[in-house]
């Protein structure tokens, strides 16, 4: 496994042949699988619930990483949990913004790795409590809801307060860029020390998933 770890977004698989696709991706390299829950509310898209979940499950044994963009996570992380995920991130800004610290306990308490997302407009300040009890956290580098959307540069000063802040607290948190993630914008992302990439489009959309998941790693250290 390399220092960087690259995290294809299902969201940009053929959801016709969703676990052919999550198989590929596996094979061709893939070190974690990004799994985006609308909801329709927090986002103005609507994706996958647990059960669609628990077939990925079935297609892969990569670390399945669930990306919660949905209003009052706290009433599905048990049965997101059971239906395999390994780790489970809700949204600073969702509904349950005034109980973050409570779900994240309660994601920990079902076993599973705990995170925190971050929309384009959100300070790091929002986490500066909660920070010990994330294993990851997302910058969203587009606003959520959509795969395909550009990179948004501005971010890169939040991801470096965000590891500064790790670093301080002695924590090995895992910072995962989300959004607009290719060969030219990994590198900018590793240099603010972001090391979880995920990649919907750059990925999916490509014949050889190989070749884009390799060239993603080439590209994050030359
Ligand atoms: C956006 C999702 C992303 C999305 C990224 O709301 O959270 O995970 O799949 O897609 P790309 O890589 O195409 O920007
Ligand atoms: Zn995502």
């Amino acid at each position: 496994m390399s220092e960087f770890l690259i995290a294809p977004s299902v969201l940009s698989a053929d959801f016709g042949r969703l676990a052919d696709d999550c198989r590929a991706v596996d094979e061709a390299g893939a070190d974690w699988l990004h799994v985006d829950i609308m909801d329709g509310r927090f986002v103005p898209n609507i994706t996958f619930g647990p059960a669609v979940v628990a077939a990925i499950r079935k297609a892969t044994r990569k670390h399945l990483n669930l990306h919660l963009m949905i209003v009052e996570p706290e009433r599905f992380v048990e049965d997101f949990a059971k239906s395999g995920a390994d780790s489970i991130v809700v949204q600073a800004e969702s509904t349950s913004t005034i109980h973050l610290h409570r779900v994240l306990g309660q994601i920990r308490a079902l076993g599973k790795q705990a995170g925190v997302a971050l929309n384009p407009a959100s300070p790091p300040a929002l986490i500066e409590y909660v920070m010990h009890l994330c294993e990851v956290v997302i910058v969203m580098t587009v606003n959520p809801g959509f795969g395909g959307q550009s990179f948004l540069p501005e971010m890169l000063p939040k991801v470096r307060a965000i590891r500064a802040m790790a670093s301080e607290r002695g924590l090995g948190t895992r910072v995962m860029l989300d959004g607009g993630i290719n060969d030219r914008t990994i590198r900018p992302g590793v240099d603010a020390g972001a090391d979880v990439f995920v990649a919907g489009s750059y990925v999916f959309d490509a014949p050889d998933y190989a070749e884009r998941i390799t060239a993603l790693r080439r590209a994050a250290i030359e």
